[in-house]
């Protein structure tokens, strides 16, 4: 899914010029027996039903919304995984990769906000928690700039993977701690009587591409605001939801050639830069940068661009005064779902 051999095929054709990826889904359709008119009529009849549901959302103001982030497809799917995030050639080698490119993106924008402490541990005294951690590839070196970092995902056999890796180094035992749990469940431990576990405990939340594979994005984002200190940073990479998007990774990789299976990509929950800023605005974060990134397989490398149109990663910051306003978004959102 994230393998070499698929950024490669991906990357020749993010290259190619809207003209000549309608060429190759004709060439690709011609070849695969699906008839080109075929493939135009589907692609037609899917974009009418998005700006149908897209209408619908705007009126009613918001995503949809069931409480819960989990896909449980999702889960399967990475459950299936759960053994080979530390195969630096394997199914996550663009994920390996991406640190070069997500590790100093989180350092600096921190670092612009909190001051260095410790000289060779610039995010030491900081508290990062890893949604959708994995098998710890983001969470480990942020560990070792430093920072405690919790890392979540709701696929215990990743989370045993992470724990065994993260245990061969003694930098990282008393500073990176993994957990099987949902951010909904972290997020909810905060309420009651207790002493407070969830709620505003993290300077920042890293989601590093995860949110495309949520069900839920108005609990994330709910979730996320209420985890983090006032001022808190949210780190989201992900991938834009453009025509490309979809003719590359669900038309063309799936059902034309059949490089990955079908139903890996959920073009649908995709979202653009633009959306993503409105959600989190919503909720009480201010946008503070978006950046465009690109993976080059020939090299195997990332690397920052201009362009936000396949790739991008966001940082945004949670505005001081949002508790009480989140407060009630979280009994609205709960009423919502119970009416
Ligand atoms: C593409 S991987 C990214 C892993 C890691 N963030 C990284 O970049 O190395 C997506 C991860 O999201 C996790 N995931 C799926 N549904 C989730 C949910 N509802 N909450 C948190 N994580 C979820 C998957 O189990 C998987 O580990």
């Amino acid at each position: 899914m994230y393998s070499n051999k698929w950024g490669r095929f991906m990357f020749g054709l993010y290259n190619l010029k809207p003209t000549s990826v309608c060429s190759a889904v004709r060439r690709a359709a011609g070849r695969s027996g699906f008839s080109r008119t075929a493939v135009c009529e589907q692609r037609t009849l899917w974009l009418q039903g998005a700006a149908r549901v897209e209408t619908e959302r705007r009126h009613s103001g918001s995503r949809s919304v069931s409480q819960t982030t989990v896909d449980p497809a999702e889960v399967r799917r990475f459950q299936s995984l759960a053994t080979k995030w530390w195969d630096e050639q394997g199914e996550f080698a663009a994920l390996h990769a991406l640190n070069d490119l997500r590790v100093p993106f989180v350092r600096d924008n921190l670092l612009n906000v909190h001051r260095a402490r410790h000289p060779g541990k610039p995010l030491a005294e900081l508290r990062i928690l890893d949604v959708g951690c994995g098998g710890g590839l983001l969470t480990e070196p942020l560990g070792r700039l430093g920072a405690n970092v919790l890392g979540i995902d709701p696929v215990e056999d990743s989370i045993g993977t992470a724990h065994l890796h993260s245990s061969h180094d003694p930098d990282l035992v008393d500073r990176v701690l993994f957990r099987a749990c949902t951010l909904e469940q972290l997020s909810g431990e905060g309420e009651g009587e207790q002493e407070e576990q969830g709620a505003a405990q993290f300077d920042a939340v890293v989601a590093s591409e995860v949110v495309e594979h949520l069900a839920d994005l108005e609990t994330f984002a709910l979730c996320c605001s209420n985890v983090l200190k006032p001022g808190g940073s949210l780190f989201i990479t992900t991938i834009n939801k453009t025509n490309l998007s979809y003719a590359l990774a669900v038309v063309v990789a799936e059902r034309l050639l059949r490089i990955v299976p079908n139903g890996t990509h959920d073009w649908e929950k995709f979202i653009s830069p633009v959306e993503l800023e409105r959600l989190l605005e919503s909720h009480g974060f201010s946008v503070q940068s978006v950046q465009g990134m690109l993976y080059n397989p020939m090299s195997g490398a990332w690397s920052w661009t201009n362009s936000t149109s396949i790739n991008y990663a966001l940082h945004a910051v949670k505005l001081s005064d949002v508790t009480e306003d989140s407060d009630a978004h979280l009994e609205d959102h709960a009423a919502a779902a119970h009416s």
